[in-house]
């Protein structure tokens, strides 16, 4: 079974219902593959595109029943503005897609929406949507949906570092102070609890710059679908690969796992 190791940034987040049950996990997607899923169909890739958002709609829907709370998705990242200027626009448009047919139904089930990222080079069109789902979201707590657009983890840090510095420039912070709380604190996702699994479909076994800070201990679960296709039956594997895990956290192996070989 896996352990849960809780750090001080978890005092800022808030604690279960009973709503939800005993759902506490924390979840990272990298949503990929939805150009080959299109090309396998001979079909654009904006239309990839577009069942992505559908298998983000089922996943959501799913996560909450199988034990997970927060939920962390990666929709656009630093780097995929070097893709061709149409494809980077059919992204752009995405958060619109799934805002507009979802965003009140998030609202009604308890969802809070956040987005994580740079704004700065987003459109004001889509600041003020990502804005807006926030607003409408702030005071639901019984899921939590991170969306990462316009995100990279180097980026994010940097961002952290810059923050940092400007406030000892400034005279409000000491030096001395910034340690991994006060680090976690200027990034991003300041306040999420600990990362325990980051999943990543279509078959690529790598992070590509998607929340390295937070990664620290979070399990890797790597899956050979296709995002497009991704559905509960495929999030409940990666749930059941992640909970055989002995997640140790720098500690020893316990003795239980060295009896049981
Ligand atoms: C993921 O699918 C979508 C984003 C990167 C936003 P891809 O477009 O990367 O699909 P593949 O990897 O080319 O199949
Ligand atoms: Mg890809």
């Amino acid at each position: 079974m896996a352990a849960r190791s809780r750090t001080s940034r978890d005092r800022s987040a808030p604690a279960p219902d009973s709503a939800a049950g005993d759902a506490s996990l924390h979840v990272a997607l990298v949503m990929d593959g939805n150009g080959r899923w299109a090309q396998k169909r001979g079909l654009p890739r904006t239309l990839g595109h577009r069942a992505g958002v559908e298998a983000l709609r089922r996943t959501v829907t799913a996560a909450p029943k199988l034990g997970v709370r927060w939920l962390t998705v990666f929709g656009f990242s630093t780097e995929n503005w070097s893709r061709p200027a149409a494809e980077v626009q059919e992204l752009m448009a995405l958060p619109k897609r799934y805002f507009d047919s979802d965003l009140k139904r998030l609202e009604r089930e308890g969802v809070r929406v956040r987005a994580l990222g740079r704004r700065e080079g987003l459109s004001p069109d889509l600041v003020a949507l990502l804005e807006e789902a926030e607003r409408r979201t702030a005071d639901n707590d019984r899921f939590f949906l991170q969306i990462a657009f316009n995100y990279g983890g180097q980026a994010d840090i940097a961002d952290a570092a810059r923050r940092l510095a400007e406030a000892v420039a400034e005279g409000r912070l000491d030096p001395a102070s910034i340690d991994e709380t006060a680090f976690a604190g200027a990034l991003s996702t300041a306040g999420l609890p600990p990362l325990d699994l980051i999943v990543r479909p279509s078959g690529e076994q790598r992070l590509s710059n998607f929340l390295l800070w937070e990664a620290a201990y979070a399990e890797l679960v790597f899956q050979d679908i296709l995002w497009p296709d991704y559905d509960e039956a495929s999030l409940a594997a990666a749930i059941t690969a992640f909970r055989a895990r002995d997640r140790r956290f720098g500690g020893a192996v316990s003795d239980d796992v060295l009896v049981a070989g």
